[in-house]
């Protein structure tokens, strides 16, 4: 008998009660390899001491002081360490306890900043299919998640969301890939903000590397730098959803550096309290911040907003990333694993494509990669592969159920940042053992 009402409320779930770096264990005993540091979280690995030892600190000194009475030593450090890390004029931190919080706030600020300068129509967001923003309504209203959409279609606000371009380019094959489709999504976009009435678009969101509706895509140049563009032709605010991709994981600091781009708001998440407490944070352009100067009020706020614990923690993940350079880390063990991905690619016919940055991948599973054919989604592929990977001790997250009808199997690979080679090597072998199981258990001949 239990109380909890679990996400999949038929399921038993093993019980964890340990971490250590990129290992989790259960209570039988059994370790398993965080090959996903949960949903791409845990971004300075499990169990860290320093961290712990923040927390009780904070909590023995201030617990909590609520941010329209009091700021802190704590929220003020963090803000400063955030900005520093962001794209360049990125300087006003508005922090929160995650990522669909994050967006929310960064919604709500595009439209009470066209509010604030007299353009009252400007209500509308743009964004693309696929693409995964958040639960909470507001986020979810941006969000182009199929499956997550479709479980709550009266709720959710029928925003604009264009759909990437098909391609004919073999590069295009599962994903738009090629510089043509960076400029035809771009342009599908500008076409969507002027059937809307550009006077009533209020701001265009967009992950730089997707995350659970389509593993580690990589938007093709130049489309954030055309999106970029457009944004300031139709005064549209460019919000960088960096909840999942941010803070190191893909070797920038933020992958919208990729582009070379800077956006008016960028969102980030999941690897700033890496797991070891709930925070995120929409990070603002000065220009967006004065808007709200001769008001003084943003018309919003959650309780937890700042917490003083949460900025604690945060100090502290901060300073183990610096300190163990895990940014480049990303960058160095993202090559190696891609180079092992690819190769298993090569002995593995389910895999139809490899993707992504730094230590943010995802591959792509089909049926026949000759053709390019995919599983019936009642086949199940993407959840038995991730089943499979669990029963041999290594965690995976699916990413499909967001993409399109066609591509809905997928597996995004995002271990904790502070990996080792020897554990990249350890992950692939594992992966490795997992596909030939699931081929077998498809009856796939390799
Ligand atoms: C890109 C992106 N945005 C927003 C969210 C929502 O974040 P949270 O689950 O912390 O609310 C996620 C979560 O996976 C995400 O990947």
């Amino acid at each position: 008998m239990t109380n909890v009402f679990y996400r999949d409320v038929a399921k038993r779930y093993p019980t964890a009660v340990r971490g250590e770096g990129v290992y989790l264990y259960d209570a039988d005993g059994k370790r398993y390899l965080d090959g996903s540091a949960g949903a791409l979280v845990a971004a300075v690995g499990h169990g860290r001491r320093e961290i712990a030892d923040a927390a009780a600190t904070a909590i023995a000194t201030l617990g909590f002081a609520h941010t329209s009475q009091f700021t802190t030593d704590a929220q003020e450090q963090l803000a400063a360490a955030v900005a520093a890390l962001a794209p360049e004029g990125l300087d006003h931190v508005y922090f929160v306890s995650g990522g669909s919080e994050a967006n929310e706030t960064a919604i709500k600020m595009a439209y009470q900043y066209h509010q604030r300068r007299g353009k009252r129509e400007k209500s509308i967001v743009i964004s693309r299919v696929p693409s995964y923003h958040g639960i909470t309504l507001g986020a979810l209203s941006a969000s182009g998640h199929r499956s997550r959409r479709a479980a709550m279609a009266p709720l959710a606000s029928s925003w604009v969301q264009v759909a990437a371009p098909a391609c004919r380019e073999e590069t295009c094959r599962y994903v738009p890939a090629c510089p043509a489709c960076g400029e035809r999504w771009a342009a599908a976009i500008e076409d969507a903000i002027l059937a809307a009435g550009p006077d009533r678009v209020s701001a265009f969101i967009a992950e730089p590397v997707t995350g659970s509706s389509c593993a580690a895509y990589v938007s093709p140049r130049p489309f954030f730098t055309r999106m970029r563009e457009i944004c300031d032709r139709y005064d549209v605010l460019l919000i960088a959803d960096e909840v999942m991709c941010g803070m190191g994981r893909t070797g920038y600091d933020f992958a919208i550096e990729h582009d070379g781009v800077v956006p008016d708001i960028v969102t980030t998440a999941k690897g700033l309290g890496a797991g070891y407490s709930p925070l995120g944070a929409a990070i603002v352009s000065r220009d967006v911040f004065e808007a709200f100067g001769a008001t003084r009020t943003f018309t919003h706020g959650f309780t937890y907003c700042g917490s003083p614990v949460a900025a604690s923690i945060g100090n502290a993940v901060l300073a183990i990333f610096q300190r163990e350079c895990l940014r480049q880390n990303a960058l160095e063990q993202g090559a190696y694993l891609r180079r092992g991905l690819e190769q298993l690619a090569a002995t593995q016919p389910l895999v139809g494509e490899v993707r992504g940055l730094g230590l943010m991948q995802g591959l792509e599973l089909v049926a026949d990669r000759g053709s390019a054919a995919t599983f019936a989604p009642e086949r199940r592929v993407t959840a038995r592969a991730v089943e499979i990977a669990f029963g041999r001790g290594l965690i995976l997250y699916p990413a499909g159920a967001g993409a399109t009808e066609r591509h809905h199997d997928q597996l995004l690979i995002g271990p904790p940042l502070s990996i080792q080679r020897h554990e990249i090597d350890e992950l692939l072998s594992l992966l490795d053992a997992t596909l030939s199981d699931l081929a077998s258990a498809l009856s796939i001949v390799r």
